[in-house]
């Protein structure tokens, strides 16, 4: 359960749990979602651009624009949160120039009331990257499998199996490191790699699908909650609930009482005061008045 008495949590906040207490974050994409991600402690609220697939129903987060991003980005923190709430950057948002970068970066604040954003790549990023932070804006940075990529990755594959490919991440993880990002997500990446980051570097590692070692975990609302109603879920989710299957019960039971008539009861229903009822009951037939208007029309 979350403390009543905690702060409202920053970036230089996260910053400065570099191997301390394991960070804490999950996605939330409207209100009600982040005010339950708060209620149970989360450090950092992410609106993921997941968004797209686990709740906009499309089949990866290639389709979701800045401004959806942004409604919902907006409804999050109109919940007011403890936690940092940090905008995904959706594809496309962040890749033409670093003056687009900081435009879209920007509108996560100003329009959507985030406290950072979240940007996937590594060096290929960097202008990017460091243009945004050079805004003011704290970033966190997304190394591993990034599903943005998936078309030039060829699926949702795990990434730096290979010697090569690991190295390469680590060498991204310290340019993103150097840059002054407060934190970066190792998504889809062998815990041995996940590991090195987290030791080597002094910027906290957040992991999903990236073993035991990073210094925080995240994973998507739906997934923990087992409220994705039949979506693909992957090996490194746990599912901690089965929120869906709760829910056709409660369904069920309130469909089952609007058969019988058990819903609503009286408590359940507004009365008028007995006067006004018993006048009402003695004022003219009102098919009279539409007798009376017809004969007016003619
Ligand atoms: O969009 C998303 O949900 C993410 C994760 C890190 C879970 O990027």
């Amino acid at each position: 359960m979350a403390d009543e008495s905690r702060r409202p949590m920053t970036a230089p906040g996260v910053r400065a749990r570099k191997g301390g207490a394991k960070l804490k974050m999950v996605t939330a994409y409207d209100a009600p979602t982040a005010r339950i991600a708060d209620r149970a402690g989360a450090d950092i609220i992410l609106v993921g651009d997941s968004l797209a697939n686990v709740v906009l129903g499309y089949d990866d987060t290639l389709k979701v624009t800045m401004d959806v991003m942004i409604h919902h980005t907006a409804a999050v923190t109109r919940a007011k949160p403890m936690a940092l709430v940090v905008g995904d950057m959706p594809w496309l948002s962040y890749h033409s120039s670093t003056a687009e970068a900081v435009a879209n970066a920007g509108r996560f604040v100003r329009e959507g009331g985030a406290s950072a954003v979240k940007l996937e790549g590594g060096r290929k990023r960097l202008p990017m990257i460091e243009a945004v932070l050079d805004a003011e804006i704290p970033v966190m940075g997304h190394l591993g499998l990034t599903p943005q990529s998936v078309n030039s990755m060829g699926g949702y594959k795990v990434q730096g199996k290979r010697a090569q490919a690991a190295y390469e991440m680590i060498s991204d993880a310290h340019a993103l490191a150097e840059a002054g990002v407060f934190a970066f997500i190792l998504e889809g990446v062998p815990d041995v790699v996940a590991k090195m980051i987290t030791d080597e570097i002094d910027v906290p590692t957040i992991g999903i699908g990236a073993g035991p070692n990073c210094d925080g975990q995240v994973l998507v609302f739906h997934d923990v909650t087992g409220l994705g109603a039949g979506q693909y879920v992957p090996k490194f989710v746990r599912s901690y609930a089965n929120l869906a299957d709760d829910a056709v019960i409660a369904l069920e039971q309130f469909f089952e009482d609007v058969e019988s008539g058990a819903f609503p009861s009286e408590a359940e229903t507004y009365h008028m005061p007995a006067e006004s009822e018993e006048i009402l009951r003695n004022l003219a037939d009102p098919s009279d008045h539409l007798m009376a208007d017809e004969a007016m029309e003619n």
